[in-house]
């Protein structure tokens, strides 16, 4: 399974800090963001990683994920520009020529997660697999609704939630996400949902979920940034 981080976007909630740099650089403990998914990518065992961000930036990134840091960590990162912000599933795109056909794991660069995936990689074949996470602010997510054992509806960022269960961004696809990308219609706020995708998954029956455990957060706002290197330092040895 490959990987890709999608360390694109805006990044309008953390202004002004994300006039002068990318999101995905600012500091969580004593590390950049980029960091912490580029690790939960490898400790799920995926070595072959795609970044995909703006170009703005991409001299930076490149020299905190060097090569000998790749060498030592045994991964390979590579970079694809994003020119317009389109959206995840439209910055998803960009990863085509890079999966070759092949399963990937797709991790928003703002999502700081306890857990790996290795057991759910190991065991991935077809569809699509979402993770999910109780949380007091659905609102602020994509949130599952769930029948039984079977999700019957994801909505991105509902008013009011039909659970509290959110959609956390970490997802696997099958090689059939790029055609399902070409499918899908922007949404009203003009995006490629990655929402969208996995409601396209889940009408033809193949979507598949679990739940998470440890802390997650997006760390895309001020507090949930706080909140996330608060614990990364509780957690770590320094
Ligand atoms: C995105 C997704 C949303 C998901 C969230 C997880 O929202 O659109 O479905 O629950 O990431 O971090 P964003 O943070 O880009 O607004």
């Amino acid at each position: 399974m490959k990987g890709v981080i999608l360390a694109g976007g805006k990044g309008t909630r953390l202004l002004p800090l994300t006039k002068i740099t990318n999101k995905h650089l600012l500091p969580i403990h004593d590390r950049p963001m980029i960091f912490y998914p580029l690790e939960t990518l490898r400790q799920s065992g995926i070595s072959e990683i795609l970044i995909v961000t703006d170009g703005k930036f991409i001299a930076q990134f490149k020299k905190i994920l060097n090569s000998s840091l790749q060498k030592k960590l045994k991964i390979k990162v590579l970079f694809a520009i994003q020119k317009k912000a389109d959206g995840i599933a439209g910055a998803l795109k960009l990863a085509e020529k890079f999966a070759a056909g092949e399963k990937i794991a797709v991790i928003l660069g703002d999502n700081i997660f306890e857990a790996n995936f290795r057991e759910d990689a190991k065991i991935f074949r077809i569809g699509a697999k979402v993770f999910l996470k109780k949380v007091p602010d659905p609102e602020r997510f994509g949130v599952a609704e769930i029948r039984g054992s079977q999700i019957v509806r994801i909505q991105e960022k509902p008013r009011r939630a039909k659970s509290d269960l959110a959609v956390v961004g970490l997802y696997f696809f099958d090689k059939r996400v790029f055609d399902i990308i070409r499918k899908i219609q922007p949404s009203k706020r003009g995006e490629l949902e990655i929402t969208a995708v996995n409601n396209f998954y889940l009408q033809t029956k193949s979507l598949n979920f679990t739940k998470i455990k440890g802390f997650w957060k997006d760390a895309g706002t001020f507090a949930s940034l706080a909140e996330a290197t608060k614990f990364i330092r509780e957690n770590s040895k320094k």
